[in-house]
C-alpha cells in the first residue's frame, strides 16, 4: 500500500457555512506531511473527519486503504493527538499512559519506549500536573504512539511552545517518521513545519491551495507563499 490518506470531494458544512470544501487529499505512506492553513481554515475539522469523529456531508476517502465509512477498520493503526488529551493531574506521566493502555486494550510494555521517544524518560515518574506545556504535549504524543500506529496525526503540536520547544517537536516528528510511520502534522504557520515535511498540503477557507512535495512549493511556490501570507493576514481579524 502506498497511500496513507486519500480523499475526494471531502466536504463539511455547519449550517450555511462550508468549512471544508471538496478537499482532494493524497498523502503517500511513509512521509511527514504538513497540513497548513490559517486559523479557521478547516484543519481540525478535516482531521476529525479522517478520524471518524465528524461525519462528512459529502465526499469519500480512505485511511491506510480502508474507507472513511469504516473507521473501526483503520483506527487501530492510527495514533492521534487532537486537542489536549485528558490526563489525570495527580498521576505520573507513566501511570497516565498505563491508564490509557488499559482503556485502549494496548500492551503497557511499550510505555518506556514511547516515553523515551518523546524525551520524557527522565520525567515519566513525575506527576502530570508538574509538567510544562511542552511536556504535556509530548505526553500526548507518547499516548498516540502506544498502539504502534502506522499513521500518526498531530493537530498543532507546536501550539504555545517557545522556539526551543518547537525545534524539539520537529525532532520528535522526525524520529517518529524514522520508525517507519507516516506522520500528518497540522500548523497555522508554514515556517514551523516546512523543514520537517516531505509533503505539504496548504488549505484556506476549506479549500486546497497546494498539495505536493515540499520542494515543489519552495521551488515554484513563491506566489503561493505570498498568497498564503495575505490570506493569513486577512482572515486573522475575523476568526
Ligand atoms: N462544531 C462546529 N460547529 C460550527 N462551526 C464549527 C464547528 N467546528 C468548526 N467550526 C467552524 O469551522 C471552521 C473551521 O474550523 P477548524 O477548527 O476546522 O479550523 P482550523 O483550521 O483547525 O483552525 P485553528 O488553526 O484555529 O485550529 C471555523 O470557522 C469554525 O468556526
Ligand atoms: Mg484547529
Amino acid at each position: 500500500m502506498t497511500t496513507a490518506i486519500s480523499t475526494r470531494g471531502l466536504t463539511k458544512r455547519y449550517g450555511a457555512r462550508t468549512v471544508v470544501d471538496h478537499l482532494d487529499l493524497d498523502v503517500p505512506a511513509g512521509v511527514v506531511a504538513g497540513f497548513v492553513g490559517p486559523n479557521g481554515a478547516g484543519k481540525t475539522t478535516t482531521l476529525r473527519m479522517l478520524l471518524g469523529l465528524v461525519r462528512p456531508d459529502a465526499g469519500t476517502g480512505s485511511v491506510n486503504g480502508v474507507p472513511l465509512t469504516q473507521p473501526a477498520g483503520y483506527l487501530p493503526r492510527v495514533g492521534a493527538l487532537i486537542e489536549s488529551p485528558a490526563f489525570y493531574p495527580g498521576l505520573s506521566g507513566a501511570r497516565n499512559l498505563a491508564v490509557q493502555a488499559t482503556l485502549g486494550g494496548l500492551d503497557p510494555a511499550g510505555i518506556p519506549a514511547v516515553l523515551e521517544r518523546v524525551g520524557l524518560a527522565a520525567r515519566g515518574a513525575s506527576s502530570y500536573q508538574s509538567y510544562s506545556l511542552g511536556m504535556r504535549q509530548r505526553l500526548g504524543i507518547a499516548a498516540a504512539l502506544l498502539g504502534d500506529p502506522a499513521l500518526v496525526v498531530l493537530d498543532e503540536p507546536t501550539n504555545g511552545l517557545d522556539p526551543a520547544g518547537i525545534r524539539e517537536m520537529r525532532g520528535i516528528v522526525r524520529s517518529i517518521n524514522q520508525d517507519g510511520r507516516t506522520v500528518l502534522v497540522s500548523s497555522h504557520l508554514l515556517a514551523e513545519v516546512e523543514q520537517v515535511c516531505d509533503w505539504l498540503i496548504v488549505i484556506g477557507e476549506g479549500r486546497r491551495l497546494f498539495q505536493g512535495p515540499t520542494r515543489d512549493l519552495l521551488a515554484g511556490g513563491g506566489d503561493l507563499e505570498e498568497h498564503y501570507l495575505s490570506m493569513f493576514t486577512s482572515t486573522e481579524g475575523t476568526s
